[in-house]
């Protein structure tokens, strides 16, 4: 056990260095993620009649988390495929994995034979998060939320949202304008943030007063999301973790806010039918207020860094394509002309219609996802020993599909680091644009991510110009994959006279 600890601490130590060494803050608070994910992982298998995977399990017990750490993931993912092919073993941070990058096979891993396979997460994610989280399961409770999720979050329920979360997207770009420079993914965290709180909530009056606490407290929780987990005071994850409670408890108020209301059968005028408190709500679903409480924390998590992170690399490759810049602008100021004077619109107001008929911008929204792809890989664990692609898999190991490296198959995208709209024209090949995943753990807020995403191009691109501040370039991992710094910006309207061009700090 002391041999153990003492291990940790020197791989710690080590990669605490190498990462100051090159710089790479980011790419430390990753390591740390990665860390405890790993350590609270089970191993082992009998089973050995089909060979491994080939690759390399590197040195004991550290095996190649050097390798990993020492560069940006994505180059230590892309090197392994060139020398062993789409699927190739490895030994990160204590864990055997099996990585993989073909579609067929992470169409396997994450669908056809899913059962095979279960969503794993450390267990100090799972105590900042809370253990009720859907994600975190497998079976009749999985599948349970995940229906209330979906029929929230499903066209039929969204549709009537536009104007709020326009609203809301108008809001956000004037707080910006004017300002010598913002942190575009800042701004983009505190629009997808009110969105998601619009969409869990519903507008009820007495419910807002609480959102800014609601706030507040998960910018703490985030702060310890990816740090050592000691919950020990003075610790970030102490803070965390005491922040989490708070949360609850906000919660719990709103959560009995709404049920006096309901018993009086009082409900603002405001408020959406649908909404997913409403649901999770539902007697019939007998779900307690914790488990309520963490799935609701649970879906702000999977909300919104995500869409901040789209809608920041569409900023940044906007700026740097100026053809598709004007493409996108053009589409917008039709859709914008041709509300003008109609009888029964409200003037700028953007339908659900209007949101259905942007295929240049939607395409550059797809172009985004696919050239980003701010979630390079997924996890999951093999259940029992599994073949795949004539391999082994043994019960125990993780399973990392790689969705950045099918995304960034030339076979599968021509020049694939260009950013290219226009491929989507056609549709990509069965299984190999999956930016929302696949299977039954796929993204069940797709359509809320396109249609925030799309409403803020719209307004952003008619009414506005940004400029890139700065020369500084890279992308940085917290864990979703960012610009550098954020990408810092300078919004004015297109009535002042700044150009799109990257401009001195
Ligand atoms: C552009 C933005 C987004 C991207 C790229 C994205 C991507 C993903 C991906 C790749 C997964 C699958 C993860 C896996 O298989 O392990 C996922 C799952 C999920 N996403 Fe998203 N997401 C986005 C926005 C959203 C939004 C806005 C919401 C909620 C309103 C949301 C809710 C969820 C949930 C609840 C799951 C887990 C489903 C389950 O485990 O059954 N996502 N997302």
């Amino acid at each position: 056990m002391e041999l153990l600890t003492t291990s940790i601490v020197c791989l710690l130590s080590c990669c605490t260095i190498l990462a100051v060494i090159i710089n790479f803050k980011a790419l430390l608070s990753f390591f740390f993620f990665l860390f405890f994910f790993f350590f609270s992982s089970p191993r082992g298998s009998n089973n050995r009649r089909l060979p491994l995977p080939p690759g390399s399990l590197g040195w004991p017990y550290i095996g190649e988390t050097f390798q990993l750490y020492s560069q940006d993931p994505n180059v230590f993912f892309d090197s392994k495929q060139k020398s062993y092919g789409s699927i190739f073993k490895t030994h990160i941070l204590g864990c055997p994995c099996v990585m993989i990058s073909s579609s067929e096979s992470v169409e396997f891993v994450l669908a056809t034979r899913a059962d095979l396979f279960k969503p794993t997460f450390p267990a100090s994610k799972e105590r900042i998060l809370g253990k009720h989280n859907f994600f975190f399961h497998r079976g009749d409770y999985h599948l349970k939320l995940r229906n209330l999720v979906r029929r929230a979050f499903m066209p039929e329920s969204i549709r009537n949202m536009v104007r709020q979360i326009e609203s809301i997207a108008l809001g956000c770009l004037a707080s910006m304008e004017g300002r010598p420079v913002v942190n575009a993914f800042q701004e983009m965290k505190t629009y997808a943030f009110n969105v998601v709180m619009l969409a869990i909530f519903g507008k009820e009056d007495e419910e807002t007063q609480y959102w800014e606490d609601l706030k507040r407290c998960y910018h703490v929780l985030e702060e310890g999301y990816n740090s050592m987990p000691f919950d020990i005071p003075g610790t970030l994850f102490h803070r965390s973790m005491r922040a989490r409670r708070e949360l609850g408890l906000i919660l719990s108020k709103i959560i009995s806010t709404r049920r006096i209301k309901n018993n009086n059968g009082s409900s603002s005028s405001n408020s959406r039918s649908n909404d997913l408190l409403r649901s999770f709500m539902d007697d019939r679903e007998g779900l307690s207020d914790e488990q309520i409480a963490d799935n609701v924390i649970g879906i702000i998590f999977a909300a919104r860094d995500t869409t901040a992170s789209v809608l920041t690399w569409s900023l940044k490759f906007l700026c740097e394509n100026p053809s598709a810049l004007s493409a996108v602008t053009e589409e917008q100021e039709a859709i914008k002309r041709g509300k003008e004077g109609k009888i029964g619109e409200v003037e700028g107001g953007l339908s659900w219609a209007d949101t259905r008929r942007m295929p240049v911008t939607l395409r550059v929204f797809h172009e985004t996802l696919r050239l980003a792809s701010i979630l390079s890989f997924t996890f999951r664990e093999a259940v029992q020993d599994v073949e795949c692609q004539g391999y082994l898999i043994p019960k125990g190991w993780k399973v990392l599909p790689l969705f950045r490296n099918i995304h960034h198959n030339p076979d599968n995208f021509p020049e694939p680091h260009k950013f290219d709209a226009s491929r989507f024209e056609v549709a990509p090949k069965p299984n190999t644009f999956l930016p929302f995943g696949s299977g039954v753990h796929s993204c069940l807020g797709n359509e809320l991510a396109r249609l925030e995403i799309l409403v803020l191009l719209h307004h952003i691109t008619t009414k506005y110009k940004w400029s890139r501040v700065g020369s500084e370039r890279g992308i940085q991992y917290g864990p979703f994959a960012l610009p550098m710094n954020g990408l810092p910006i300078r919004l004015s309207s297109v009535l002042s006279p700044i150009s799109h061009a990257t401009v001195p700090e």
